[in-house]
């Protein structure tokens, strides 16, 4: 019997990635058969890597430690050095990834806002460099779906159909940034195969929303996979007995993507709670998956305002100085999300 180990009163809302492995996670990690992956010898990642090529429906993916490295292993093989990547004015690959897109890669990032995050063909196409001779030429068009800095917002397919075939008419390759890739797929009601079938590479996490302890994939042709397997290593990234973390893998792919709407439900509940309050800035239009992000009216930095919501066990963190931001997710319920919603109320409104 695995006691309860995720057992905790305190309303832990900073993020997905606090999710910790539910109990058939554990069990099946204690259980799991292993082998030296760096020889291709460990039957579990080999299960996970198939199936989630299968759901992607790609010939190849690859098990990577983290998001962070999943991505910058696509950077890094679809560019070359002194090219510009696009991306999204807020990606997490520009503000959140170390600035490998030029410290591994030598690229530099070309930002475009996106409203609410999303970014369409008609922006994208105006920021990619004319071929000419004496200006860096765009190597990669990087997106992010949902978008985690814009407030878990959701890219549609009809935008990425449009998006997919400029990028094939203008020769370049795209990658989906799909840490919360999953969170999309169930607010769009559309299967991550579909929602991301037209970009050449797709990483998305097990370690967010879907509970796994560690652990991203990245997806691709099985030719572009096996490149990837080299970049894995050049960053130190080969694992031994990585079964035992693939086998919780397995347990997020396979379950806990059906349970992500809660989630949302429960970011709707929050979202709407403070969008009662006077002193609450949020455009609820954003609250789309798990992600709820708003300002305080007056408050240049929210950081006291925080200190006290945790003093009373709930615990949130800041998208911006001025920015709370809550996530959902599978260790908090309704219930507990209720909770929330009023400390969180009490809290503001003592701002006056
Ligand atoms: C949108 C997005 N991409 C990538 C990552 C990176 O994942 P990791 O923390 O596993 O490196 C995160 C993590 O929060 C994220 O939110």
């Amino acid at each position: 019997m695995v006691p309860d180990l995720n057992a905790d009163t305190t309303i832990d809302l900073r993020s997905d990635t606090v999710t910790k492995p539910t109990i058939a996670m554990r069990a099946a990690m204690a259980e799991a058969e292993v082998g030296d992956d760096v020889y291709g010898e460990d039957p579990a990642v080999n299960r996970l890597e198939a199936f989630a090529a299968e759901i992607f429906g790609r010939e190849g993916a690859i098990f990577v430690p983290t998001g962070t490295m999943g991505n910058q292993i696509a950077i890094r093989l679809h560019t070359q050095h002194g090219q510009e990547v696009i991306c999204e004015s807020r990606a997490h690959i520009l503000d959140w990834e170390m600035a490998m897109v030029s410290a591994f890669s030598g690229c530099m990032p070309r930002t475009v806002a996106g409203e609410r995050g999303v970014l369409t063909w008609e922006r994208i196409q105006a920021a990619i460099a004319p071929k000419t001779y004496y200006r860096a030429q765009t190597g990669l068009i990087a997106l992010e779906n949902s978008h985690n800095m814009a407030g878990g917002t959701v890219t549609p397919l009809d935008v990425y159909e449009e998006i997919w075939s400029g990028a094939r008419d203008a020769g370049l390759p795209t990658h989906l940034d799909g840490a919360r890739v999953f969170n999309a797929s169930v607010a769009l009601g559309i299967p991550v195969a579909e929602l991301t079938s037209g970009f050449s590479s797709v990483m998305f996490c097990l370690s967010k929303g879907l509970c796994a302890p560690v652990g991203s994939m990245l997806v691709g042709s099985r030719r572009w996979i096996e490149r990837a397997r080299s970049v894995r290593k050049m960053l130190g990234g080969g694992m031994r007995q990585a079964g035992v973390l693939a086998a919780a893998g397995l347990i997020a792919l396979e379950e806990m993507p059906k349970r992500l709407h809660e989630d949302h439900a429960n970011a709707k509940l929050l979202a709407e709670r403070m969008a009662e309050l006077k002193q609450v800035e949020i455009d609820l239009a954003t609250v789309q998956t798990n992600i709820v992000i708003f300002k305080l009216r007056g408050v240049a930095d929210v950081t006291p305002v925080l200190a006290k919501m945790k003093e009373r066990g709930v615990i949130a963190g800041a998208a911006a100085t001025d920015q709370v931001r809550f996530v959902t997710h599978n260790d908090v319920d309704r219930a507990a999300c209720e909770r929330a919603a009023a400390v969180a109320a009490e809290v503001i409104t003592a701002i006056g």
